[in-house]
């Protein structure tokens, strides 16, 4: 028989299951519900996991309703045990670090943690860690990791839920949707998990419909071009509603995310919230079978799906929440190993990943025997060290050499002798010149740490007046293992204020940033570093 690949695995962000593992589990998602609804006890048997040694233990470090009682009730179904951390009264309020607090728990035979927290990244550091934990003690299993919502960042089992209610909508069709995302973009973690979720359709329409104050966050907006979505943006109901254009049947609404704004924001609470309230003069103008969706809760003084749409055919929302606990079923089958035997994965192309030249080493062999260079502006050829040219080209010169000082500073080589210079070429864009005269032998970790600092220039080691290596620096797909590096989101686990000592780790994006593997916070290759800029 094939191996379980669901099997003891963590879900911390959307993307931790494949398109194709995510058509899988709806599909089973949907014999559930039927057998329920059907009251199939047969068939409801064949999901239950029926180990009272099997157990989640719920941590939630935030409020929740949904979330947490449709797990617990999801456990039950499973006649599996529910165990609970007083996070109030836990010796996390004594300043214990939150890998030791887990750590500590995985020792206690503990297969599944349920984890809700405003810190962002936080279940996929513990899932690293806890790895190592169960190593270090010889633990039969290592735990697995459910994410129920990370401050801004993701909450995936609710994308598993909202994705599910849209499929059932759609007669289960995975190859289109269009689908209107209506309030607080900003800090909404459900529609953030939306960039990636919504890839489980083949062809995606996104309009996004949120005052400039609440608006999707450009990394989001990115990552849903990138993945072929279209994406079209309005600031309000009333202007969604106005124009020429195809208005979505489906609306999924997220509340003003008070907990989460600033002053500034919050003073204008109720004018921006005017603006993603739907409005009884709005009936007419949306197109007929339109479902309106809600991850929920909504405030009941301020709801911006008002209550008298409870009743209306609009309503699918109140069944969305009924499916939380359907879908957290199957995942915690899937994770037990109950579930998922059957399932065949796709025959992956076999992709040939040559190891990817960052550095790049130019040939300077024919260059030996060349006139000496004229120098214009008072450069003055070196007869031994390193010249960084090309830095930061096309930027304005305060912000060159704003950036060289970093640069320096990160090569460690901001005492010695030498200088920074800022020239213009013939194209009348401004580049950046560091040179330092002396004896440079560089490790493979320098020249690693200047591609990550300065992408794009190239580094000249100079010898007896002729250059001896020349390197051409493009930014590394992936940088870690440096004490200064810095996430600059202070809500992620590996930013320094949380004082839980995570290393930073970036991975390059497409489209030419560095993207934290915590909190997917997107960074300029200048803002990486404790010394960058924020
Ligand atoms: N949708 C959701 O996460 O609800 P709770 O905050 O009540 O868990």
């Amino acid at each position: 028989m094939a191996k379980n690949v669901f099997k003891g695995r963590s879900l911390t962000v959307i993307e931790d299951l494949s398109i194709d593992e995510r058509r899988y589990f709806f599909r089973k998602c949907y014999e559930l519900k039927q057998a329920a609804i059907s009251n199939d006890k047969a068939k409801l048997d064949e999901f239950r996991i029926n180990d009272k040694d099997f157990g989640i233990y719920e941590v939630f470090l935030e409020n929740s309703t949904r979330t947490k009682e449709s797990f617990r009730n999801a456990a039950n179904f499973h006649h599996a045990k529910v165990s609970e951390l007083m996070t109030s009264s836990s010796s996390i309020n004594k300043g214990e670090s939150y890998a030791d607090t887990f750590n500590m728990l995985t020792g206690y035979d503990n297969s599944i943690f349920i984890v809700r927290s405003q810190v962002e990244g936080l279940c996929r550091w513990l899932d690293d860690e806890s790895a190592d934990y169960t190593r270090r003690n010889n633990l039969p299993v290592k735990p697995a990791f459910i994410n129920a919502g990370d401050g801004k960042h993701e909450h995936p089992t609710q994308e598993l839920l909202d994705e599910f209610t849209f499929l059932e909508d759609n007669g289960m069709d995975f190859s289109n949707i269009h689908v209107a995302l209506v309030g607080d973009l900003y800090h909404g973690r459900t529609v953030h998990s939306k960039a990636d979720g919504l890839k489980l359709f083949d062809k995606v329409k996104v309009d996004l419909v949120a005052p400039p104050e609440l608006a999707m966050p450009e990394n989001y907006l990115e990552k849903m071009k990138e993945n072929g979505f279209e994406v079209n943006v309005y600031s309000s109901i009333e202007e969604y509603l106005s124009g020429n254009h195809d208005i979505a049947k489906m609306w999924y609404f997220t509340r003003p995310q008070l907990e989460r704004m600033g002053e500034r924001i919050l003073q204008k609470q109720d004018i921006l919230r005017e603006s993603i309230t739907f409005k009884k003069d709005f009936l007419d103008r949306i197109p007929v079978g339109t479902k309106f969706y809600h991850p929920l809760p909504r405030h009941k003084e301020h709801p911006t799906i008002p209550t008298w749409l409870d009743s209306t055919d609009l309503n699918g929302w109140e069944r969305q929440a009924i499916n939380g606990m359907y879908v957290r079923i199957i995942l915690l089958a899937i994770i037990a190993g109950k579930v998922g035997d059957d399932y065949v994965a796709p025959e992956k192309e076999e992709k040939v990943v040559a190891d990817e030249d960052y550095i790049v080493k130019v040939d300077v062999s024919g260059k030996k025997n060349e006139k000496k260079k004229v120098y214009s502006e008072g450069v003055h050829p070196i007869e031994n060290g390193i010249v960084i040219d090309h830095i930061c080209r096309g930027d304005r010169p305060d912000d060159i050499r704003n950036h060289m000082r970093l640069i320096s500073s990160v090569l460690n080589i901001d005492s010695d002798r030498g200088g920074e210079w800022i020239s213009r070429g013939s194209d009348g864009a401004y580049k950046g010149i560091i040179f330092r005269p002396g004896e440079y032998e560089l490790t493979r970790k320098d020249l690693k740490r200047l591609a990550a600092v300065a992408p794009g220039c190239t580094l000249n080691v100079v010898r007896d007046g002729k250059i001896e290596a020349k390197y051409r620096m493009h930014m590394p797909p992936r940088v870690y293992n440096f004490d200064d590096l810095s996430c600059k989101n202070e809500s992620c686990i590996s930013h320094p204020s949380q004082g839980e000592n995570v290393p930073a780790l970036f991975y390059r994006t497409p489209d030419g940033h560095f993207e934290c593997a915590f909190c997917g916070k997107s960074h300029g290759f200048k803002e990486i570093w404790k010394g960058g800029k924020n």
